[in-house]
């Protein structure tokens, strides 16, 4: 018998973003798995304080940090806080997002270099950051979406910040690969969550979406959590700077 697990009884891992949504779902899956999670949130306090009780409920420890992962200084702050209060990290999930989302004619400079900062500049900072702390390895996964390799109306800065995302995480997998870090992605289809009230074309988004995709139903922030998970664990020891992606077979669609 093999004895490969996916408990990842006390590790800690920081995952921006994850006080809702997809981050939510991710810090109790890490949870379950007996991973201190420190989840970062920016505006909603009630949210994250719901996300802590619920880690909470696992038996492990939780902690909630206010940052704006566009600010290098907040992130510098954030990796500390994780360092001070766990002593290590072993796993980031950078998840967090934002961006602007209109026609390419109708976007500005600054709309182009906020969504590019936030979703795929971002990830520099937080790495430089966490690979000190991660002296016996670690894992660092992106939170990434179709809109990378797929053309979406509105979707322009946001899918080229993703696009641009992907290819960071290739770079670092083959850098960090020495230091026994294994980076990689994690790319969903629509998933109804907050970040979807945003979207001008919603409803049809939705309804489309669960139409079109082979396996007959959207994903869930769930099903993104478990391929984390999986990703996190001994099992995919060997994947490195790949982009996985979570869809239900809607992106294999001609
Ligand atoms: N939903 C989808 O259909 C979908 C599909 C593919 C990929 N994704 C990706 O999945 C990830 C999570 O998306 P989601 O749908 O779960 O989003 P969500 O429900 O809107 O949650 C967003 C999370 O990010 C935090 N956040 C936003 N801006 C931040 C900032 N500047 N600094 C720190 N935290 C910030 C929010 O905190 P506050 O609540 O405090 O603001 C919240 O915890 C994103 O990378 C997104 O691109 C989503």
């Amino acid at each position: 018998m093999s004895d490969l697990s996916l408990s990842l009884t006390g590790k800690a891992a920081l995952i921006t973003g994850g006080s809702r949504g997809i981050g939510r779902a991710i810090a109790i899956r890490l949870a379950e798995a007996g991973v201190n999670v420190a989840i970062n949130y920016l505006r909603q306090r009630t949210a994250a304080d719901e996300t802590v009780s619920l880690i909470e409920s696992h038996g492990v420890k939780a902690l909630a940090i206010r940052a704006n992962v566009g600010e290098a200084e907040n992130i510098h702050d954030m990796v500390n806080q994780v360092k001070n209060t766990f002593g290590r990290l072993d796993i980031l999930i950078s998840n967090a997002a934002s961006g602007v989302l209109k026609p390419a004619l109708e976007l500005t400079p600054r709309h182009w270099q906020w969504t590019m900062n936030i979703n795929a500049g971002t990830l520099l900072p937080l790495t430089q950051e966490s690979v000190p702390l991660m002296t016996h390895g670690g894992v660092i996964i992106a939170v990434s979406s179709l809109g990378s390799v797929r053309a979406i109306p509105n979707y322009s800065a946001v899918g080229a910040s993703k696009a641009a995302l992907e290819s960071l995480i290739r770079h670092l997998a083959l850098e960090l690969a020495p230091h026994k870090i294994r980076v990689n992605a994690v790319s969903a289809g629509v998933v109804d969550t907050d970040a979807l009230k945003h979207f001008p074309n919603r409803d049809s988004l939705l309804g489309e979406s669960s139409k079109r995709t082979p396996t007959g139903r959207l994903t869930t922030p769930e099903d993104v959590a478990n391929v984390v998970l999986y990703l996190c664990s001994p099992f995919a020891e060997q994947i490195q700077g790949q982009t996985i992606v979570v869809d239900g077979g809607y992106s294999i669609l001609a």
